[in-house]
């Protein structure tokens, strides 16, 4: 709800490094420094394991979720999430709002910051959602657009840190679509020192900007951001392999073109074989079996894609707590 010390609307919202994530936006991975995302990490583990000590920790505090596209794990995490820590939310649906059709952007967002202490945006352009932060002066979250999906990243690393601890040491391998499930694990990976190898086709690389911001994070830290178009390449020696769907939702008109181009980059026993033997598999979900992922890895002992699921839920909850907190 509309506060004093946030009610100067733009910019008068919290940035980085002033107050920790107090009042901040988590719209890109890019948004946060390494010392911010390891202390999320952190903050996620406390909550997996002691869910109990934060049942009142957002008391009162009220989260809008709005969707314009489909969604099962985003959804019922936030939903789920906030509830656990004291608070409530409300959904808002293309149905309720037809967010920039019935109202424009900037009014969305000058009349939820009166009514709710942050917003969850799952929509198209990148731009709507930054639209959205930039004009209303309550943190608002990410919950993915056609460029990132950085709550989705969180979830990701904390599942591997389960796992392998050392992210320094390990080979990440994401085969398939360059798309908004990669960009955001591109960052992380290069947030946090890690070597992160893409295969896609030629015309289906990540975007240039995330490509060239995360090798210049990369940089610094010490990880490796690499590209190439042979999935067998890309797969050697991989700690995890990382595929998403090959048409994202927006994209279904070219679903059956997708098919046929991403063919050879199917996440199969054949392609698995090259990576380390043991090799995690992960997948954002929803999957598409027998697509991008074969039945015989997803169901495999080393898939741990319902684990990343539920991770959603922790790593959101540290997230939410870390941005709405008093
Ligand atoms: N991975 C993910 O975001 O799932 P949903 O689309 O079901 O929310
Ligand atoms: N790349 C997928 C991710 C779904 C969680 C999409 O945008 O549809």
């Amino acid at each position: 709800m509309k506060n004093t010390k946030k009610s100067k609307a733009k910019g008068a919202k919290a940035t980085s490094g002033n107050k920790g994530l107090r009042g901040r936006d988590y719209l890109s991975v890019d948004d946060l420094s390494t010392a911010e995302i390891k202390r999320i990490l952190e903050l996620t583990a406390d909550i997996k394991a002691r869910p109990k000590k934060y049942r009142h920790s957002l008391d009162g505090k009220m989260m809008a979720l709005i969707f314009e596209k489909p969604s099962l794990r985003t959804r019922t995490t936030f939903t789920v999430g906030i509830k656990q820590l004291g608070g409530d939310s409300i959904l808002l649906t293309p149905a309720d709002i037809n967010l920039g059709k019935r109202e424009s952007v900037y009014d969305v967002a000058k009349n939820l910051e009166r009514m709710v202490d942050g917003i969850m945006i799952r929509t198209f352009g990148h731009d709507i959602c930054t639209s959205l932060a930039d004009h209303a002066c309550i943190p608002v979250i990410n919950g993915l657009t056609d460029l990132e999906h950085p709550c989705q990243a969180m979830a990701d690393i904390f599942t591997v840190l389960e796992h392998k601890k050392n992210l320094k040491k390990l080979k990440i391998t994401y085969i398939g679509d360059g798309n908004n499930v990669t960009h955001s694990l591109m960052l992380i990976a290069a947030k946090l020192g890690t070597t992160m190898v893409v295969g896609t086709p030629e015309g289906y690389k990540p975007v240039q900007s995330i490509m060239d911001r995360s090798c210049a994070i990369a940089e610094e830290t010490g990880a490796k951001i690499l590209w190439t178009a042979d999935p067998v390449e890309a797969a050697r020696e991989a700690d995890v392999i990382y595929t998403d769907t090959w048409t994202s939702m927006g994209q279904e008109a070219e679903a059956v073109e997708r098919r046929r181009i991403f063919a050879s980059y199917q996440v199969n026993a054949a392609l698995f074989s090259h990576a380390h033997e043991r090799a995690l598999f992960m997948h954002c979900l929803p999957a598409h079996r027998g697509e991008e992922v074969t039945d015989e890895i997803i169901d495999s002992p080393q898939s741990v894609v319902f684990q990343e699921a539920e991770n959603r839920l922790h790593a959101q909850k540290a997230i939410m707590l870390e941005l709405l907190r008093e």
